[in-house]
């Protein structure tokens, strides 16, 4: 139910239309703070929201197949992650510029990430975390890409990849579903963590 509540106030806050504007001009890029404490906090958290995200997905699958599967990442997904967020103190995020639940639509900040992440793919680049500060908070974004067949089995071509089934449950689950039609190797969102300013004084962490 929390989640629920949760869920239901992250939605409204991707409705309202300042979400959009509240990026400002400049990006300040990090100067005072240690980047590569940040990147490594960032990582373990993203691994480890990876981990969970996909064993659960897994367990899934071998349960009751992809349809299964989608009803779970439906249910599941987000308070999964809300919890991990929670339990690290941050925000976590993973945003889309093709979101399947609209809740993960890309801000206009991400989307500067993402289309710098799409650029670098397309120049055969490597991909990298990026930090930087703003409004008092420390942010992280790295990329999420499409790592193989069993991504495809949900965002590939659909009635190809997909099955027809699926699909009908996709669509279902996500009338403004825009996750489809993806290729291996290609950019499906980022990750994207707001620590709070103070997140690195602390000793414990
Ligand atoms: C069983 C189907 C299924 C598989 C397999 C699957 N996904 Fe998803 N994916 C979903 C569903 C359903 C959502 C929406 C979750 C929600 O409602 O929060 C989603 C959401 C996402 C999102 C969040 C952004 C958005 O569009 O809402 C990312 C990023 C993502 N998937 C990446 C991947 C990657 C990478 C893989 C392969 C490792 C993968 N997915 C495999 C069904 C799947």
């Amino acid at each position: 139910m929390r989640f629920a509540i949760l869920s239901f106030f992250l939605l409204l806050l991707s409705c309202s239309p300042e979400n959009d504007n509240r990026q400002s001009e400049s990006i300040d890029k990090v100067v005072n703070i240690d980047t590569t404490a940040v990147v490594e906090a960032a990582k373990e958290i993203t691994t480890a929201s990876f981990k969970t995200l996909s064993s659960n997905l897994q367990k899934a699958m071998s349960e009751g197949g992809v349809s299964n599967a989608l009803e779970f990442c439906n249910i599941k997904a987000m308070p999964l992650t809300d919890s991990l967020a929670s339990h690290y103190g941050i925000e976590l995020q993973r945003a889309s510029h093709q979101p399947r639940n609209p809740v993960n639509k890309a801000d206009s900040l991400e989307m500067i990430a993402i289309k710098e992440y799409i650029r670098n793919i397309e120049q055969g680049r490597e991909l990298k975390p990026v930090t930087y500060t703003r409004e008092n908070a420390i942010i992280y974004h790295a990329p999420i890409r499409i790592q193989g067949q069993l991504c495809l089995s949900c965002h590939g071509s659909p009635g190809t990849d997909i099955s027809q089934s699926d699909v009908e449950i996709i669509q279902e689950l996500y009338p403004e579903d825009m996750a489809t039609g993806f290729e291996i190797g290609e950019l499906r969102g980022i990750w994207s963590i707001q620590f709070p300013a103070n997140y690195f004084n602390q000793e414990d962490k």
